[in-house]
């Protein structure tokens, strides 16, 4: 049997990274995380890695001369790990038009908001600034956008206010670590492309 090679980026902590490695990962098996990126090299997400045995690599953008560079590098990288899907897990960085070109149909990412609604950074927050009845989780494929690339799954979650910033981001996370990985799997099973 042939796996389904997904690579993850992050930049942080890396709980949608765990949630892949603990409902997906098998070495050899339909599904296997082939390798971990991090924009930072302090990222917790790396040690999540380390501990499953997946090969890692960190690429800050101090280590190159430009955008460009990095993301050629990096996109190497991933190519020399024969990736067939590329999750931006939490990881914080813009990534160049050409990576994305490279990578198109191939790159995935978690976003805690009902997008096309509060596209961005701040999304939890900005949602309970402008008092929505409701928000949510959103995996799409990336386009050169913020945000912006055709929606693979979504799960709603009601809000009430006054709002606890700290409870929704639990709540979030709860659903990112079903939705994420569920939305891999229809991926790797054919299911949904990118069109
Ligand atoms: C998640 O909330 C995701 O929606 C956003 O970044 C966060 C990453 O969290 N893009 P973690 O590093 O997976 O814990």
């Amino acid at each position: 049997m042939t796996s389904f090679r997904v690579a993850v980026l992050i930049s942080g902590t890396g709980t949608n990274l765990q949630a892949l490695l603990d409902q997906l990962h098998s070495p050899g098996g339909p599904i296997e995380i082939v390798g971990v990126a991090s924009s930072r090299p302090e990222a917790q997400g790396l040690r999540r890695a380390e501990a499953a045995g997946v090969e890692s690599a960190t690429f800050p953008l101090a280590d190159h001369e430009s955008r460009e560079t990095r993301d050629q590098a990096l996109g190497d990288w991933l190519d020399s790990l024969g990736a067939h899907l590329v999750v931006l897990a939490g990881f914080m960085e813009l990534l160049t038009p050409e990576f994305v070109a490279r990578f198109e149909g191939r790159i995935i990412n978690v976003h805690p908001s009902l997008l096309p609604e509060f596209p961005g950074l701040r999304a939890i927050e900005r949602a309970v600034e402008a008092r929505v009845p409701e928000t949510g989780v959103t995996v799409h494929f990336v386009d050169e956008g913020m945000d912006t690339g055709p929606i693979v799954l979504q799960q709603a979650l009601e809000l009430s206010y006054p709002a606890d910033i700290a409870e929704i981001e639990e709540r979030v996370h709860g659903v990112e670590h079903r939705l994420l990985p569920r939305a891999v799997q229809l991926i790797a099973a054919k299911r949904v492309h990118d069109e």
